[in-house]
């Protein structure tokens, strides 16, 4: 049986666990490769951190380059940009094919690295980078290669996920949950690319270039955090049978491409909503086959290895027995939306002074804008005491439902909004997804 020569680049969270299942599964992987994966070398910064003891520690290495020079696939999971943009080239550059996690280096460079895989006819695979170990790209790339997309739907960061269902569960603010969840080592000590939803808008633009066959950088996913969300927007989405999630969205519109990240009110009755915890879950809506759901865990040493590992074997029966893998399709070319263009269906929450003719002028300002209304809710009066302590002006929160609207026009609307004597205050904006 033929050797394939793997090398490892990084050790981390996940290195060490792909290190430790190429070593324990060894006997099924060659089986299922036609080739023994015989692992080279593992390159690390500190050949002397701490690791999990699984590793065999004389594979380590701080010299990456040597080790690229004589694989026949690199797996790349050292994260960041650079150097693991550079050694990917390198690898590429000397015949290797690689595999990788890199969501980040993808999103940015994937153009790039795609061609330079297909100039050096080798495989370039990233089934962890979307949703660890949830096979979304494998479905996205070859389950669904006969079927037209409409849309992908996704909870793609499990930090956001964790956070948000705490907040749900447990009435918590946002502040203590994270720090509870740094504190158990679910979110990251830097918590910014998850909670700002980059990591998210990383996983949308790969998720996106491939169901659209379409170049999607993530600069042109319009991306909005969850660190704004309070516990009363999550208690207001609950008491109107939602819950509040971090969603990336990829639709083909008439026009375009729309691509988005930011909180989103999910109804209950949407299969998203059950997603609890740290888990990811990608809704994909095709023309033919309907709507299929993909879960399971997007994060975790052994649950992206799963990932890393099932992609190892694809490359190396390539290489045993020739093919590759499924090159960057682009043919359809679509354009990506401006924020402007994007059409969605929004919650607005409106304090407006309890009077005479303040739901006409409310109801009037949406309809100038031409954004269609679709649902108004009043809550209880609210008595704003005065200074003297005496009751002072009654004001009542409006719930308005949006059909779908333009960005634009959305935007006109809460402007006119804010300007109009009738309201106190805009309380809320957020996305509503259909069930
Ligand atoms: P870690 O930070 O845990 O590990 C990174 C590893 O890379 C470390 O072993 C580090 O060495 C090594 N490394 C970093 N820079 C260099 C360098 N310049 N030269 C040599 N080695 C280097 O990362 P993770 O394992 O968490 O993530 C790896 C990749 O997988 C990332 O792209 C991430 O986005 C992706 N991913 C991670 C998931 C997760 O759950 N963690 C889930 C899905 C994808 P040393 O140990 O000496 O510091
Ligand atoms: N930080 C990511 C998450 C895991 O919370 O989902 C890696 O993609």
């Amino acid at each position: 049986m033929e050797d394939v020569r793997v090398a490892l680049l990084g050790c981390g969270t996940v290195g060490s666990q792909v290190a430790r299942l190429l070593d324990e599964q060894a006997a099924d992987l060659t089986a299922r490769a036609g080739a023994w994966l015989h692992l080279e070398g593992i390159a690390v910064r500190d050949i002397n951190a701490p690791r999990d003891q699984a590793v065999d520690r004389t594979l380590l290495t701080t010299d990456a380059s040597s080790l690229i020079d004589g694989a026949d696939i690199v797996i790349e999971l050292m994260g960041g940009i650079e150097p693991a943009r550079s050694y990917i080239l390198e690898a590429f550059e000397h015949g290797a094919s690689v595999v990788t996690g890199n969501k980040a280096l993808l999103a940015a460079h994937g153009p790039e690295l795609y061609e330079a895989a297909a100039r050096a006819d080798v495989d370039l695979y990233y089934e962890a980078a979307v949703a660890g170990a949830v096979p979304v790209v494998y479905g996205l790339r070859e389950s669904l290669a006969g079927d037209r997309i409409t849309a992908v739907l996704g909870i793609v960061n499990g930090t956001t996920n964790y956070i948000l269902d705490e907040m749900t569960t447990k009435g918590l603010e946002f502040d203590d949950v994270l720090a509870e969840a740094q504190r158990l080592g679910y979110a990251e000590a830097d918590p910014t690319a998850d909670v700002d939803g980059l990591d998210a808008a990383a996983k949308c633009a790969i998720l996106a270039s491939l169901a659209f066959h379409s170049r999607v950088a993530m600069d042109e996913v319009h991306v909005e955090g969850i660190r704004s969300i309070t516990s009363s927007d999550i208690a207001a989405a609950t008491r109107a049978g939602y819950v509040i999630k971090l969603i990336a969205s990829a639709k083909r519109r008439e026009n375009g491409i729309e691509a988005t990240v930011g909180p989103t009110l999910i109804p209950n009755s949407h299969p998203l909503a059950g997603v609890h915890g740290p888990f990811n879950a990608v809704v994909i809506e095709a023309e033919a086959a309907d709507r299929l759901m993909f879960y399971g865990r997007g994060a975790g040493g052994a649950p992206t290895a799963s990932a890393v590992l099932s992609d190892v074997v694809a490359a190396a029966s390539h290489i045993v027995e020739g093919g590759h893998a499924p090159r960057e399709l682009i043919y359809a070319d679509l354009p990506v939306l401006s924020l402007e263009e994007s059409v969605a269906r929004y919650q607005v929450e409106v304090a407006v002074d309890d009077t005479v003719g303040v739901l006409t002028e409310v109801s009037g300002i949406f309809a100038q804008h031409g954004v269609s209304i679709s649902a108004v809710a009043q809550d209880h009066e609210k008595i704003i005491k005065g200074e003297d302590g005496l009751p002072g002006q009654a004001v009542c929160h409006l719930t308005v439902t949006t059909h779908a609207a333009s960005h634009e026009a959305l935007e006109a609307t809460i402007a006119q909004l804010e300007d109009s004597d009738a309201v106190a205050g805009i309380n809320r904006v957020i996305r509503v997804e259909e069930a």
